[in-house]
């Protein structure tokens, strides 16, 4: 038996996201794994774009849940846990860590970019789009901050798209079933062994205002929490979190 759903590869998409999504919206329920070797609109959080070229991998996992809609999110972790384990497979052990909530960072510079979307089916399950999007081949320019891409630090090529998405499914596989039988802990647990920036200042900017203080580290339920300098302890929930100049 595969140990991952099945891949079904496109030349050219708008966005993997976005197809997951009609196709979702038409009754599938996967689970199917959809990339595409070009994305023309590739989304990326917070409504902003996530630009793409050739040679890096775009890729969607369409599922259905029974979670409620806020536990179903954490699957973004797993998805940040089966892009660090393509790396170290790439890279090596180690070389690639996590930003809250979901980024992978290689030294310092992003190469992998998560976006979860969901909605609610007639059944009353939750369709989830899995977005992964990972700089294998090329880095972007257009971003605020330097990002990276595999071959930056690889002695020879990086692997083609798809070849790296048959490494990443069986990822996400084995870190989705450990969150199925056990529960959120070894996600978190295995989050917060590849994090970076713990214990560290940082400036999380939040959907309708900027907080700063130190991250402390990630809750139960994947909020990270944050000291802020009053003493206080704010969950954050949604936004983005920046590290000195990462
Ligand atoms: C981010 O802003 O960091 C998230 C980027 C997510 C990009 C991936 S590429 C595959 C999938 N399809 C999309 O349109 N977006 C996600």
């Amino acid at each position: 038996m595969a140990d991952h759903p099945p891949i079904e590869a496109y030349d050219s998409l708008d966005s993997t996201n976005a197809e997951a999504r009609r196709r979702a919206e038409a009754g599938e329920t996967g689970p199917v794994w959809i990339t595409a070797a070009l994305q023309t609109a590739g989304r990326g959080r917070r409504g902003r774009a996530w630009s793409t070229q050739r040679g890096n991998l775009a890729a969607t996992l369409l599922t259905v849940t029974d979670a409620p809609a806020a536990e179903a999110a954490q699957l973004s972790f797993v998805a940040a846990l089966a892009a660090c384990d393509l790396a170290d497979a790439c890279l090596g052990a180690g070389a690639a860590r996590l930003k809250w909530p979901n980024d992978v960072l290689i030294h310092g510079r992003k190469a992998v970019g998560i976006l979860v979307e969901s909605g609610a089916r007639g059944d009353g399950r939750l369709w989830l789009a899995v977005g992964i999007g990972v700089n294998l081949a090329h880095a972007p320019e257009d971003v605020e901050r330097p990002a990276s891409a595999f071959a930056d630090f690889m002695q020879g090529p990086p692997p083609q798209p798809v070849a790296a998405l048959e490494v990443m499914a069986p990822a996400f596989e084995r870190w989705r079933r450990a969150w199925v039988t056990q529960g959120f802990a070894p996600i978190a647990q295995a989050w917060t062994e590849r994090a970076m920036g713990l214990g560290e200042r940082c400036e999380a900017r939040l959907p309708s205002r900027t907080l700063s203080g130190v991250a402390e580290g990630m809750d139960s339920d994947g909020a990270l929490r944050l000291r802020l300098d009053d003493g206080g302890l704010e969950r954050v929930t949604a936004g983005d979190v920046f590290f000195g100049g990462v």
